[in-house]
């Protein structure tokens, strides 16, 4: 396959940045294009899965919208990874905690993602994958939200395949395992990652808590999501 790929419609060859953050709202690639990036330029619209470079402190990055779920975050990765030489992928979301521990607005650097879908089924193996964040990408988010003060953990996720749960207390069973929270790509982000010898990490912030039934406000998700964005632009 050559470029442009089914669903990223690049024109110009090298415009997308080795760096790419991924959030799975395309609106939060454009406003992280609008309000932290300069030099801007906009390289993809297909499906509305927004995509753009630009410059944040005089390094090259890109920002792209991957839409919900491991299905299409792994599209949109094996293309940027494959067909626009995207070394390191960002991935920028929200959880629900499920440790009590865990708080609204708290950082997560995912160390791993364990996962309930068939995603890893393809490769085969003889035994059980774990997916897994580069250490380099995860070291230096970790030094930077150090730095700013901000809140964070690192430990294990939950990939979900399913938001709405037939078994309402299926994520009990992941808890006792001390999975922090649960999120719907970076499984297939790692796994992706992994199989081509790049870089992967997420960074998510705390939405709700299926611990205590607590949840964000759209307003509040802006002030706090901003955090993880300073996190995950410093890793350009
Ligand atoms: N489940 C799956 N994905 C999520 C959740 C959740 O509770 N909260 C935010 N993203």
């Amino acid at each position: 396959m050559a470029i442009p790929t089914p669903h990223i419609e690049v024109k110009e060859p090298d415009i997308i940045a080795e760096t790419v953050l991924l959030p799975g709202d395309p609106l939060r690639a454009k406003f992280i294009a609008e309000n932290f990036l300069e030099d801007v330029k906009q390289f993809n619209a297909i499906r509305n899965v927004l995509g753009y470079t630009g410059t944040y402190k005089g390094k090259r990055i890109s920002v792209m919208g991957t839409g919900m779920g491991m299905p299409s975050i792994g599209i949109y990765s094996y293309e940027l990874i494959h067909f626009y030489g995207v070394k390191n992928l960002i991935r920028i979301g929200s959880a629900g905690a499920i440790q009590p521990h865990l708080n609204l607005y708290d950082l997560v650097i995912s160390m791993s993602a364990s996962t309930n879908s068939n995603y890893l089924h393809q490769y085969d193996l003889p035994g059980t994958f774990a997916p897994t964040a580069s250490f380099n990408l995860l070291n230096k988010a970790v030094k930077v939200a150090e730095k700013k003060g901000y809140t964070y953990h690192v430990g294990n996720i939950l990939s979900s395949d399913t938001f709405y749960e037939d078994n309402p207390d299926a994520w009990k069973k992941w808890a006792k395992m001390g999975v922090l929270c649960i999120e719907m790509e970076a499984a297939a982000l790692y796994a992706n990652a992994a199989r081509a010898g790049v870089n992967a990490l997420a960074i998510l912030t705390i939405s709700d808590s299926l611990v205590t039934h607590e949840l964000t406000t759209a307003n509040e998700r802006q002030t706090a999501f901003t955090k993880m964005m300073e996190v995950a632009l410093e890793l350009a």
